[in-house]
């Protein structure tokens, strides 16, 4: 079942960008759909529109229809701090807030008007369990969040999204300034949460992409190439495109 569908989706910036191009593709619950393909292909355009991001950029012209769960997001009526709630966002560059470990996690239910103390606790030990970071700072959750290595700080940048309980989670090139122990980590961790949440990745890589992808989609130029489930377009692409990029010939 499709968590989100998007529907003849097109954006372009008002410097004439063209950064989508009619893009139709569902997304399914409890799996792993990565976006992947060359630098300005759309990807971060699009991970943007689905929590409503793009409300921020010079768009001029956005078309078609983003449905989670049967509801159009890019509506007027929606409920955009809602949907940032139920639609989560880990970037590239991890920001943590000047705070300890655990006030990185209690703040946003703090602000959602979260006050019990237990329910809050409960949720610090949950998420950095989920994020696998929970047997590194078990001892030192008073400890301030920005004297974490820079992988202990993306895994609680993806803590403190699960913190919030979304249903979809996006992630935006979230190893790409990680060593490759704390991005087998943060991998690992994605395999565990699909179980609970539909996750859209962005990897930093064709090697990640093929690692983790349950659904693949190629994006090129603002075009979506090529999309399909498993790890097709990494064994078997049907189109040149996808199979020149995949094996290395242009990117
Ligand atoms: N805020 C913006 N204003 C104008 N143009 C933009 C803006 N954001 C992105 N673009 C343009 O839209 C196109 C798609 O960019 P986008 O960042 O979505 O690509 P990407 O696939 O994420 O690339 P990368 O792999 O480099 O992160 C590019 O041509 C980019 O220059
Ligand atoms: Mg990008």
């Amino acid at each position: 079942m499709n968590k989100i569908s998007i529907e003849n989706l097109s954006l372009r910036y008002s410097d004439g960008t063209e950064s989508l191009r009619n893009i139709t593709m569902g997304i399914p619950a409890n799996k792993i759909t990565v976006l992947f393909g060359p630098a300005g292909g759309g990807k971060s355009s699009l991970l943007r529109i689905l929590n409503r991001l793009n409300d921020l950029a010079d768009v001029t012209h956005l078309d078609g229809r983003v449905l989670l769960d049967n509801e159009d997001i890019l509506s007027p009526k929606t409920d955009v701090i809602q949907l940032r709630r139920r639609v989560g966002m880990v970037f590239a560059r991890p920001v943590v807030l000047p705070m300890s470990i655990r006030q990185n996690l209690t703040y946003g239910l703090e602000v959602a008007g979260v006050k019990d103390r237990h329910r809050l606790e409960a949720a610090v030990e949950r998420s950095l369990q989920q994020a696998a970071l929970w047997d590194e700072v078990q001892d030192r959750l008073d400890d301030a969040a920005i004297a974490l290595s820079g992988g202990q700080q993306q895994r609680l940048c993806l803590a403190r999204v699960l913190a919030l309980e979304p249903e979809v989670i996006l992630l935006d090139e979230p190893t790409s300034g990680l060593d490759p122990i704390s991005t087998g980590k943060v991998e690992e961790s994605l395999q565990e949460l699909k179980q609970t949440y539909t996750i859209v990745l962005v990897p930093h890589s064709v090697q990640q992409a093929a690692r983790t992808a349950d659904f693949a989609a190629f994006f090129l130029q603002g075009e979506l190439i090529e999309y399909a489930a498993n790890k097709i377009l990494f064994t078997n692409p049907e189109n040149q495109q996808t199979e020149d990029y995949v094996e290395g010939r242009f990117g």
